[in-house]
C-alpha cells in the first residue's frame, strides 16, 4: 500500500503560469528532483568505476606483456602512478599492509560483549569486514584479504550464484563515512564445498573494482603457515547478524571476543558434524556469546602482538546449533588449510586462465567479426581461442570469436533480468520507500541557471578523477618494439580511454547529478500518456538541457524515470566530449 501523503509530495503541482487562466507548464516537485538525483549520482559513480576497472586492468595486462619481453620496459621506466595501481591491482595482501587497526578504534573497543545481545563496535572498527548483499539485502558478512578479493562462506551462495546481483558494502570510515558498494565481479566456492555438510565452508569473491587505498577500507592479514594460535587465545568476530536465535539482526555492527576452543572440546561439544581438519571451534561453553544467523561469512580474528600488532583470519563464521547456547560453541572454517587454495586463486596465473566473467563481457564492446590477425584476438575473446591449435588457424579463431559472442549474449540475457528488476525496485522505491532502507543521500543543488539558457559547459578547474584520464604512457607510447601483441593492446587502450573520456575525467569528487528542473508542457499529452518535458540537469560544473517524455500521474511518473536517467546520461555523455561510436 502507498502512503499517499508521500505520493502527493511526488506529484507535480500546477506551474503559476497561466494562459487564459489554464496552466501551461508544470515542475517536478524537488522531492522528485532528489530521487532522480540520487540515482543519477549511483548510476554516474557505477560508470566511472567500471571504467577505470576497464582501463586499469588493460594497463596491467600491457605492463604484464612489457615485463615478459627482456629490455622491453623496467620498473624504473613506469609512470608512479600507474606502478603503484598496478601493484594494488595484482592483490595479495602479502604485498602491502594487512590486519592494521586503527590506534584509536583498537583502543575504545574492547570486544567483550556478544553478537547474540551483542557490543557494538565504533565506527572503522573492523576496515576489512564487509557486508555481502544480494539485490538490497544483506545476507552475509565477508572479509577483504586483498584489494579485489573478499573471504566469505560458500553457503552464502546457495541458490544465489548469479554474480550479477551480487554487491559488497565495504567498511564505513572511523567517522563513519559512508561504506562505498562495490559490484561483484566473479564468485569462486571452494570446490569441494559441500552444502549438507557444510565441509570446506569458503567462497572468494572477486570485486568488481578494487577497493581504493584512500579510502577506509583495509585488507585482513591472512596466517602464514598451517599454525594456528593455542585452545584458549581469545581471538574477535564481528558481524550484522541476529542478536539470539531467530531474532532480529543487528542495526549496527556487532563485536564478541571469543576463546578458540581445542579440537577435543570441539568434537565434544558438536559430535560428528564437526570436521576438525576444516573446522574449529570457538566460544564458552557456558553459552551467550556467539556468532548468529546473519553474521556467515565473516571473520574471527585473532592479534597477533608484536611491535606492530596485526589482526590475523583464522576463521570464517559458517555454524552453529542455536546461537549461543550453552554447550554449542559456533563454528568457523579454518582458513589456514586453505592458504595454498586461496593464494592460487588471487594469483595472476589464475586470472589469466579464467574464464571471461558476465560483468567483464558486457563491459566490453564486442566486435561483431572475429579479428583479422587470428594469433591476436584483442580482448576477452582470446581465452576461446586458446584451444585453436595454430594461430593463424582462421576457422577455428573464427569459431572461438563466435562462442565468446554466444556467451555475451547470455550473459546479457541474466543482466537483462536484473536491470529490469532494478528498474521496477526504483520505480517502487519512488512510490514509496520501504522502511530500512538506507538512500544515499542527494547531492545539494546547484544554483539553477534560467531553464531557456543553452547549456554552455565551463572546462575551466578540472581535474582528471584518478589516474585513468587519456594521457600517454609507455603503455601507449612506441617505445616497446620488440614485444609481440602489445602494439594491439596499446591501441586498444587508447581506444578505451577514448571511449570512456567523457567519465574518467570528472573528478569523483564532483561525480553527482543534479536534476535542477523538469519542465512539462501540460497540452503535449502522448498516446502513451506521457507529457513532453524539458530537462535541466548539473554535472559538476556541466550543465544540460535536453527534452523528455515525462509522467505526472504516480504509475506513468515512475515509469518515465528510469528513461529520464539513460538521457541524461546520453547528454551529458555527449556534451564531456564522448566520440560518437
Ligand atoms: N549459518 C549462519 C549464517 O548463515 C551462521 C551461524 C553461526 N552460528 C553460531 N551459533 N555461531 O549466518
Amino acid at each position: 500500500m502507498l502512503p499517499a501523503v508521500l505520493l502527493l509530495l511526488l506529484l507535480p503541482s500546477p506551474d503559476p503560469r497561466t494562459a487564459h487562466g489554464h496552466p501551461l507548464y508544470t515542475r517536478l516537485p524537488p522531492s522528485t528532483l532528489q530521487v532522480l538525483s540520487a540515482q543519477g549520482t549511483q548510476v554516474l559513480q557505477a560508470a566511472q568505476r567500471s571504467a577505470q576497472w576497464a582501463v586499469m586492468s588493460l594497463a596491467t595486462k600491457i605492463q604484464h606483456k612489457l615485463h615478459e619481453c627482456q629490455g622491453c620496459a623496467n620498473d624504473a621506466t613506469r609512470p608512479g602512478h600507474l606502478r603503484h595501481l598496478a601493484s594494488f591491482l595484482q592483490d595479495s595482501s602479502e604485498s602491502g599492509p594487512c590486519g592494521e587497526r586503527r590506534p584509536a578504534a583498537a583502543n575504545v573497543t574492547r570486544a567483550q560483549g556478544r553478537i547474540v545481545g551483542g557490543s557494538a563496535a565504533p565506527p572503522g572498527a573492523w576496515p576489512w569486514l564487509v557486508r555481502l548483499r544480494l539485490g538490497r539485502q544483506p545476507l552475509c558478512g565477508g572479509v577483504l584479504v586483498a584489494a579485489s578479493w573478499v573471504l566469505t562462506a560458500a553457503h552464502c551462495f546457495v541458490g544465489a550464484s548469479n554474480e550479477l546481483l551480487w554487491t559488497v558494502a565495504l567498511a564505513e570510515g572511523p567517522r563513519g563515512e559512508q561504506a562505498e558498494e562495490v559490484p561483484v565481479n566473479r564468485i569462486l566456492p571452494h570446490p569441494k564445498f559441500d552444502p549438507q555438510t557444510f565441509h570446506n565452508d569458503l567462497a572468494l569473491v572477486q570485486l568488481w573494482t578494487p577497493v581504493s587505498p584512500a579510502g577506509p577500507a583495509r585488507p585482513v592479514c591472512l596466517p602464514r603457515g598451517p599454525r594456528e594460535p593455542p585452545a584458549g587465545t581469545p581471538c574477535t568476530i564481528a558481524g550484522w547478524g541476529a542478536l539470539f536465535e531467530d531474532g532480529p539482526e543487528a542495526e549496527a555492527l556487532r563485536e564478541a571476543r571469543v576463546p578458540l576452543l581445542s579440537e577435543d572440546t570441539c568434537k565434544r561439544a558438536l559430535g560428528p558434524g564437526l570436521r576438525p581438519n576444516t573446522m574449529l571451534c570457538a566460544g564458552y561453553l557456558a553459552g551467550g556469546v556467539d556468532s548468529c544467523q546473519g553474521d556467515s561469512g565473516g571473520p574471527l580474528t585473532c592479534a597477533q602482538p608484536g611491535p606492530h600488532p596485526r589482526e590475523v583470519l583464522f576463521g570464517v563464521t559458517s555454524w552453529g546449533d542455536g546461537c549461543g547456547e550453552p554447550g554449542k560453541p559456533g563454528v568457523y572454517t579454518r582458513v589456514a588449510v586453505f592458504q595454498d587454495w586461496l593464494r592460487e586463486q588471487m594469483s595472476a596465473a589464475a586470472a589469466a586462465t579464467r574464464e571471461p566473467s558476465c560483468r567483464e563481457l558486457l563491459a566490453w564492446a564486442a566486435p561483431a567479426e572475429p579479428p583479422a590477425d587470428a594469433a591476436a584476438p584483442p580482448g576477452l575473446c582470446a581465452f576461446y581461442a586458446r584451444r585453436c591449435p595454430r594461430a593463424a588457424d582462421r576457422a577455428c579463431a573464427r569459431l572461438a570469436h563466435q562462442q565468446c559472442l554466444q556467451r555475451r549474449g547470455r550473459c546479457e540475457l541474466r543482466s537483462l533480468a536484473h536491470t529490469l528488476l532494478g528498474l521496477l525496485r526504483g520505480a517502487q522505491d519512488l512510490l514509496g520507500p520501504r522502511p530500512g532502507l538506507r538512500r544515499r543521500a542527494p547531492a545539494p543543488a546547484r544554483p539553477a541557471r534560467a531553464l531557456r539558457e543553452p547549456p554552455g559547459p565551463s572546462h575551466s578547474g578540472r581535474r582528471a578523477a584518478r589516474d585513468t584520464s587519456p594521457k600517454q604512457s609507455p603503455e601507449q607510447r612506441g617505445d616497446t618494439k620488440d614485444c609481440p601483441g602489445v602494439k594491439a593492446l596499446q591501441q586498444k587502450l587508447a581506444a578505451l580511454q577514448r571511449l570512456h573520456a567523457w567519465i574518467l575525467q570528472v573528478p569523483t569528487e564532483h561525480l553527482a547529478m543534479n536534476f535542477h528542473e523538469v519542465l512539462a508542457d501540460l497540452g503535449s499529452k502522448t498516446l502513451t500518456g506521457l507529457f513532453r518535458a524539458w530537462v535541466r540537469a548539473g554535472l559538476g560544473d556541466r550543465h544540460v538541457v535536453f527534452p523528455g517524455l515525462v509522467g505526472l500521474e504516480p504509475a506513468t511518473l515512475a515509469r518515465s524515470l528510469p528513461r529520464l536517467l539513460v538521457q541524461a546520461l546520453q547528454a551529458f555523455r555527449s556534451s564531456l566530449g564522448a566520440p560518437s561510436r
